[in-house]
């Protein structure tokens, strides 16, 4: 049985991975490891962040382990907010990280975007990178009360709703983590064969 540490604080995260990974593998938290301090996310890049927080956590525990990091890329702002998402508006307020986007947006008719994640898996000490990602539009205005984030005004390509108005089922099930998460599970099982 491999063990593993999520290298998160988020507790929907950690459910959401827990449930795709099945029993094959444990899951630690970074609790369980006695990991308190906050991971470093400083590189500027959704890839580099994601690669950070793995590596910190294999450095200073030498416990296998994986991180993610995801953001959202707007074409007409050059991949704005990106690496930035969390905290675009300058907080972490959704609702002032939406309307900020909405205001830089205003008027455009290029609303294409794209959600991604990477996913950083650092096992027997060796570094994988696994990124999902999931395009579609950003709307005029918000809709819909689910998800989190930037779910609201994010519609995809070849829906008529926003991830906000998804069940959390029908959104895991084409979502950048989700994808992402996908393939990190099939190069686990490799591993377990
Ligand atoms: P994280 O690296 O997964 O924590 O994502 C960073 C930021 O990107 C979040 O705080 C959100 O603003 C945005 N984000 C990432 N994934 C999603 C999503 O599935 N829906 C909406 N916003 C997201």
């Amino acid at each position: 049985m491999i063990e593993l540490c999520f290298a998160t604080n988020n507790k929907y995260k950690l459910d959401e991975v827990s449930d795709q990974l099945g029993n094959s593998f444990i899951i630690k938290t970074l609790r369980d490891i006695g990991c308190t301090v906050e991971l470093p996310e400083t590189s500027g890049t959704i890839t580099g962040n994601s690669r950070q927080k793995a590596d910190y956590v294999w450095t200073h525990f030498g416990t296998p382990c994986f991180a993610d990091d995801s953001g959202l890329e707007v074409e007409a702002l050059n991949g704005e907010p990106g690496v930035d998402s969390a905290h675009y508006s300058g907080s972490r307020d959704a609702e002032k990280n939406i309307e900020k986007l909405l205001k830089k947006l205003a008027g455009n008719s290029n609303r294409k975007a794209q959600f991604v994640t990477v996913f950083t898996l650092v096992l027997h000490g060796v570094e994988h990178q696994f990124e999902g990602r999931i395009e579609g539009q950003i709307l005029t205005e918000p809709k819909g009360i689910g998800g989190f984030g930037y779910d609201p005004v994010f519609q995809p390509d070849g829906q008529n709703r926003t991830f906000a108005e998804m069940s959390v089922e029908e959104k895991n099930g084409m979502s950048h983590r989700s994808r992402a998460l996908t393939k990190m599970i099939a190069y686990l099982e490799k591993q377990v064969d």
